[in-house]
């Protein structure tokens, strides 16, 4: 019986340190590998020599669970991606309301983040308005949400809320609120914001409460298109250094971005190494 626990023992010892190179290897080694909750996977890290520039992170240990920020753009990362997105906690846009803090614009110009076209919302709440987007100085989209108070729906399709789709590679938005209806008090508050879409159809949340942040999808990527460390060069004065890990290779994922994948039959963290996948190991 003894005998049979250790056994036991030892083989479940061996499991987990079989199953362990994947699950580690996505930090650098030696590097932190989570704040609070979030995994932080390179090209993110925190602290020198952790981070691939410009993806560094410095985890907020001031508050509980601890909280992950990229320094680039200042947002709490909630999320990483290495397919090249992250989700953020970004604050909404507000206009007329009282106990809201006016909120900072967000700006993703010169850093290699944009927002999502695919994965998000543009959505406003409101009564009897007209949202404007501002990209910079120019009016690139917007939505008119009807007024109705009878209808408490928690949809978004018009009344009381409206949502459009955004162009791609967008770094920069603000929105203006116009009243579209002479009636209706035009001192009620209003915020728009994108949104993650897939959070905001499953969430539960009351449409009609007004929000202070939301979570919004940021695409993200290494390079131009070479995945070649261009501050680098090697010793004959050629470019030799390829950002991307063993077994994995340059490839345009996601808008206008370039990012590493593994080859195919191979896993793990495309910016550090791939290995043939687990069961071909176990063999
Ligand atoms: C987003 O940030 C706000 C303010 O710091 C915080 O209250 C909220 O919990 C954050 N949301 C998530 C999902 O972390
Ligand atoms: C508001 O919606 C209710 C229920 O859909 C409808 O009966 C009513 O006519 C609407 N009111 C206005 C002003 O459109
Ligand atoms: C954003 O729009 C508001 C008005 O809706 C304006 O007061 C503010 O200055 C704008 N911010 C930027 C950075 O353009
Ligand atoms: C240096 O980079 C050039 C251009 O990519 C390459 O042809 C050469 O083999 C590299 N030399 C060394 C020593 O890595
Ligand atoms: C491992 O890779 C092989 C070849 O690509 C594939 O056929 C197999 O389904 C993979 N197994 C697992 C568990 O991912």
């Amino acid at each position: 019986m003894a005998v049979k626990l250790v056994l036991f023992i030892l083989l479940l010892a061996w499991l987990i340190k079989a199953s362990s190179p994947t699950s580690s290897s996505m930090s650098k080694p030696e590097c932190q590998d989570m704040c609070g909750n979030v995994v932080i996977p390179y090209p993110f890290g925190i602290g020198a020599g952790c981070y691939m520039d410009p993806f560094e992170v410095f985890c907020d240990e001031s508050s509980l669970p601890h909280k992950p920020y990229i320094g680039s753009i200042n947002l709490e990362l909630l999320e990483v991606s290495l397919e090249g997105t992250v989700r953020v906690n970004n604050s909404v846009l507000s206009s007329n309301c009282q106990d809201k803090a006016p909120t900072a614009d967000v700006s993703l110009s010169g850093s290699p983040f944009s927002f999502s076209d695919t994965r998000n919302w543009f959505t406003a709440l409101g009564c009897g308005n007209l949202a404007l987007i501002h990209s910079q100085d120019m009016v690139i989209g917007g939505c008119v949400s009807i007024c109705n108070k009878t209808v408490k729906k928690r949809s978004c399709n018009g009344i009381n809320c409206c949502q459009i789709t955004i162009p791609p590679d967008l770094k920069f938005i603000n929105a203006t609120f116009i009243r579209i209806s002479a009636s209706q008090d035009h001192k009620e508050c209003k915020v728009a914001f994108m949104v993650d879409k897939e959070w905001f159809q499953s969430s539960l949340i009351d449409r009609y409460r007004v929000l202070d942040y939301v979570p919004v999808v940021l695409e993200w990527g290494i390079s131009d298109g070479t995945c070649i460390d261009w501050s680098q060069r090697n010793s004959t004065g050629g470019y030799s250094t390829d950002l991307c890990g063993t077994s994995a290779y340059c490839s345009n994922k996601i808008g206008i971005y370039y990012g590493c994948s593994c080859y195919e039959g191979y896993e793990g963290n495309p910016y550090l190494s791939c290995q043939g996948n687990s069961s071909a190991k176990l063999i």
